[in-house]
């Protein structure tokens, strides 16, 4: 089929993701265009064979696992303030709220940026103009648009500071960061496996769209769903007194059931691009070198075989063990598999919880009405949202 105008082979079911991934490895690049490239250098998407498995190794222990649980109290220092102002005045567009604070949470945990501090300013202003820049021509037309050289400029910027956060980061820098863990493992690095100037904007412009898209449509349903607001608000409060549990996989099975049906139902990302680097075959076809594939992370999503009735908001559906969370694709899978998963679920939980301690989620004007997939799934139109006292 044809994707962006060009022909591609489309993977769209659960089945042929599998085979997909497990094909991948030396046989598949990610298809990236000359503008990313350009924008983003060596970073970890734009790597292959062993650069990449290598940045892949010295990326992930600050992104998951014991690295977790150090970074929940800085994240609701950041997350607090915002679900007051929702509580107290509503906000005219959840999801533009979500993103800032998206941005501000990912600032905060990657780079130990703390919201008052001017290099928040500094951060939100070169990023914004860095981000406009990938919407420049992805090919030689990159070159007569002003939004690709501001972007460059804004990338070097970023660099810098990036560099002074890095060389504070051993001394006297706040906690709760990653970047102290990812400095030291980058420390004696191979050059294949790029610099951490470079994977740090990758990982602030992949944490971006995506969790904000995630945590949109989290919101959006328990708005649309008060029985289960009320059920998740309930185990919220427990989080108050335990925000460790956060990060226990045996804790909180409701909201985390509220978060697989949502990542079920809005996979935030519509398409991944790759290229064959040599010919392959995928259910039985034979696809030339050179081919565009394309997949789709939420290929499987909708087949009432795993997922009965499945265009419904039913999260019981996984606390009940009638379907798995296994069967979901909304990270990927394979040698590009998403980093920064656990972070992701742990700032979506974070915000669901602080959210319902202080209020039941509310669409004053109804769900969205307009919907665009790219570059994450998210409502077109402002949507105004408040937090409305359970009494
Ligand atoms: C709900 C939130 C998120 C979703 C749905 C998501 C989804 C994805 C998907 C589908 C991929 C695979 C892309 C491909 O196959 O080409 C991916 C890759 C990636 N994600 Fe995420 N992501 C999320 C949040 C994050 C966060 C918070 C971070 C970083 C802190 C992150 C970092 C990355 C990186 C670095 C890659 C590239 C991995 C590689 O090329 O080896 N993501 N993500």
């Amino acid at each position: 089929m044809s994707v962006d105008g060009v022909d591609t082979v489309l993977v769209g079911t659960w089945a042929g993701l599998g085979e997909l991934f497990a094909a991948e490895r030396g046989r598949l690049d990610v298809l990236n265009t000359p503008l990313v490239h350009d924008l983003f250098g060596r970073a970890l998407f734009n790597l292959t064979a062993c650069g990449h498995g290598e940045a892949r190794r010295r990326l992930r222990p600050a992104l998951a696992g014991r690295a977790l649980p150090g970074y929940v109290p800085s994240l609701l220092d950041v997350i607090g303030p915002a679900t007051d102002r929702w509580a107290l005045d509503g906000t005219a567009d959840l999801h533009e709220q979500v993103r800032a604070l998206t941005g501000a949470m990912s600032a905060r945990v990657l780079l130990g940026i703390t919201p008052g501090e001017a290099d928040a300013a500094r951060f939100a202003a070169a990023f914004k103009v860095f981000v406009a820049a990938t919407g420049a021509p992805p090919g030689p037309a990159r070159y007569a648009d002003r939004r690709y050289w501001a972007g460059r400029s804004a990338r070097q910027d970023l660099h810098a500071l990036f560099s002074r956060r890095a060389a504070q980061a051993t001394g006297d820098a706040p906690g709760g960061s990653a970047l102290a863990g990812l400095v030291a493992a980058f420390a004696d690095a191979p050059a294949e496996a790029g610099p951490l100037e470079d994977h740090l904007l990758a990982l602030l412009i992949a944490a971006r769209e995506t969790t904000a898209s995630l945590l949109t449509w989290c919101l959006v349903e328990l708005a649309s769903h008060r029985g289960h607001a009320e059920y998740a608000a309930a185990e919220a409060r427990t989080v108050a007194a335990g925000p460790d549990r956060l990060v226990a996989r045996d804790k909180l099975p409701v909201l985390r059931s509220v978060l697989a049906e949502c990542l079920r139902l809005h996979a935030p990302n519509l398409l991944s691009m790759r290229e064959t680097v040599c010919p392959l075959t995928l259910a039985g076809h034979r696809i030339g070198e050179g081919t565009r594939v394309a997949y789709s992370p939420s290929a499987g999503h909708f087949d009432p075989a795993a997922f009965p009735r499945p265009q419904q908001f039913r999260p019981g559906r996984f606390l009940a063990r009638q379907a798995s969370a296994s069967r979901l694709w909304a990270f990927g899978g394979g040698a590009h598999a998403c980093l920064g998963r656990p972070l992701a679920e742990l700032m979506a939980l974070a915000v669901m919880a602080a959210a319902l301690q202080r209020g039941l989620p509310s669409l004053p004007d109804g769900p969205p009405a307009r919907i665009s997939f790219r570059p994450a799934k998210a409502p077109i139109d402002p949507l105004p949202f408040a937090l409305e006292s359970a009494s």
